[in-house]
């Protein structure tokens, strides 16, 4: 169940404007790729609207602990 759940997790989509998915987000912070600046130019998330930027800046805090 955990992993399920931890599998629909990553392909959530965090920005609709990109198509970034939580996985391909968290697989950058995985690769040292840790600030919203590098993030957006690697995969154009918060290139549009903004309106992820707040989850994705939560993503960076609680999974860098
Ligand atoms: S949802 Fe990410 S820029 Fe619009």
């Amino acid at each position: 169940m955990t992993d399920n759940r931890q599998a629909n997790k990553e392909n959530d989509v965090m920005c609709h404007c990109s198509g970034t998915t939580e996985g391909r987000i968290t697989a950058l912070i995985d690769n040292k790729i840790n600030d919203l600046d590098s993030l957006s130019r690697m995969t154009g998330a918060c290139s549009g609207c903004g309106s992820c930027e707040t989850s994705i800046l939560e993503l960076l805090a609680n999974y860098n602990g």
